[in-house]
């Protein structure tokens, strides 16, 4: 770690501790001052981050800190296009594929795009037959945002019926043929490397599911969606089905790619593209704000102060929309497999925590299931609270208020607490939330929403000093489990007896 950087941890670490109470108490424009908003044509979020501990003398530490860790110049060089991935060589080019970037990468993604958006609305017109359903069939990245963006959005803005199928367990794939009709059902294959082994044998038994039931040319109902277009032609995939993508778009970044069909095909073109406009308004907004007024950035710094300062070891989301179920879950890729790090981008060991565990779940259920430990237990977890203002739901409006207000009142019992002579009956209080309050849950919004955290991710690893776009911990437990398949190898006594009880020992 460089000396400037050294220096800027160190002071940090000495700041004094107040509580959110006593900081309200001292500060009354502190709700102003903390929240910010990022507008999206009719609607915007306000991103409220002032039940944190962050303080003027904090923020301002933490803009040494942005300095020290060259973060203007990492962030001009990730919109530029230039290598941030070091250990790949690579850019890491998501944003071009909301238009905001490096003009040839611009160029080539809004071409790609151009091809996707003809055989999205050709296959609406009903040029492929009648489709009434897809299988969309990927995992990790090439799944999470599509399955999160089609659970969020498709309610609204219902098309075709899409069910997105991850797991090689075949039961996933079993219960997604009950809910088909294979004769006016398409198969989406989404691998960004069209070699990932849960994908290629679910792609291979959805592909035998269409033949078993006499559809016509099944191979022409597949369609792929990947970065090696020519392994998918190998596959069998013909041509004019394939929709790539570039290569410097990460896995787990790529939802705004081809990888995003799925979600066009449920909810329609436009809608997409709104989708990638959202996530464009927040691209400005980071690029071109400076310091603590750039709001990923200032999250961030929250986000550094518990997990490095105060030893959080998790943080939790909850998302008070039914329809952003799945958020947590893509979040926990996001931010685990990016920062999820013990070594910097220059090969050293970091000099503290990395990423905190993501967690979290939907409100209201998860405060009958998990926030007694947060209000009572000893762990200190920052809380991300997400909300809409207008409903999703038309029912009797006291549905939608009900929850908001149960929203609200988590986060401001956290801060306060409660006293009591009773042990058991006492809150400590002083526990750290953030809120995000949309307008309204539409395309632009969640398109916003994932490019917030994306942007936010990245701004935690500079001021980390780590690569957040590689993800080599993912490899070894793979290559394993293709030495067992090889046979020929020994393993720990263990793993050798689990391998014979389950039949799998040569
Ligand atoms: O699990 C590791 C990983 O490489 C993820 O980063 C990626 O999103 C996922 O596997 C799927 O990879 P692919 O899109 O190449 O099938």
């Amino acid at each position: 770690m460089n000396d400037a950087r050294k220096s800027a941890w160190d002071k940090l670490a000495l700041h004094p501790d107040p509580t959110l109470t006593e900081l309200f108490a001292g500060d009354p424009g502190r709700v102003d001052k903390l929240g910010g908003r990022i507008e999206l044509g009719a609607n915007g979020i306000l991103f409220d981050w002032s039940k944190t501990h962050l303080t003027d003398d904090l923020i301002a530490d933490f803009e040494e800190l942005a300095k020290a860790a060259n973060f203007d110049e990492m962030r001009r060089r990730l919109f530029a296009g230039e290598v941030v991935n070091p250990t790949e060589n690579r850019a890491a080019e998501h944003t071009a594929l909301r238009s905001v970037g490096k003009e040839s990468s611009v160029e080539e993604a809004e071409a790609l795009r151009a091809r996707m958006q003809m055989l999205v609305e050709a296959i609406h017109d009903g040029a492929l037959g009648e489709v009434n359903h897809l299988i969309h069939v990927g995992i990790g990245g090439s799944a999470l945002g599509p399955a999160l963006a089609v659970d969020a959005l498709a309610r609204d803005f219902p098309k075709v019926d899409v069910h997105v199928v991850s797991n090689i367990d075949g039961v996933a794939l079993e219960e997604a043929f009950a809910a088909c009709d294979p004769h006016t059902t398409l198969i989406a294959v989404a691998s960004k490397t069209f070699t990932t082994i849960e994908t290629m044998t679910n792609a291979q038994s959805a592909l035998k599911w269409l033949e078993n039931n006499d559809v016509a040319d099944p191979t022409g109902k597949v369609i792929a969606l990947t970065a090696a277009p020519e392994k998918a032609v190998e596959w069998g995939v013909d041509e004019t089905r394939i929709l790539p993508f570039a290569e410097s778009v990460g896995g787990r970044y790529s939802v705004w790619s081809s990888i995003g069909f799925p979600v066009a095909i449920a909810i329609g073109w436009e809608e997409f593209q709104q989708f990638l406009d959202g996530a464009a308004a927040v691209d400005r907004h980071f690029r071109d704000t400076d310091g603590a007024a750039n709001l990923p950035l200032r999250a961030a710094f929250a986000d550094l102060y518990y997990a490095r300062i105060k030893g959080a070891e998790t943080r939790a989301v909850f998302a008070y929309d039914e329809r952003l179920g799945l958020l947590p879950d893509y979040l926990q890729q996001l931010e685990m497999e990016s920062n999820g790090k013990s070594v910097t981008a220059d090969g050293e060991p970091v000099d503290g925590p990395t990423a905190p565990i993501t967690w979290g779940g939907v409100g209201t259920d998860a405060q009958h299931a998990v926030f007694q430990l947060l209000h009572q237990g000893t762990h200190l977890v920052p809380i991300d609270f997400i909300a809409s203002v207008e409903p999703g739901d038309a029912l009797d409006p006291a549905h939608h208020r009900i929850l908001l207000m149960n929203c609200f009142a988590q986060g401001a019992a956290l801060m306060a607490g409660k006293q009591s002579d009773d042990p058991a009956r006492s809150y400590a209080g002083n526990r750290p939330s953030a809120t995000i309050l949309c307008d309204d849950l539409d395309p632009a919004t969640l398109g916003a929403l994932i490019a917030f955290h994306e942007h936010r991710t990245f701004a935690n690893a500079v001021l980390m000093g780590i690569n957040p776009f590689d993800q080599f911990g993912v490899e070894l437990g793979k290559e394993i489990a293709r030495k067992i398949e090889k046979g020929g190898e020994r393993f720990d006594p263990s793993t050798e007896a689990l391998l014979s009880l389950a039949g799998l020992a040569e």
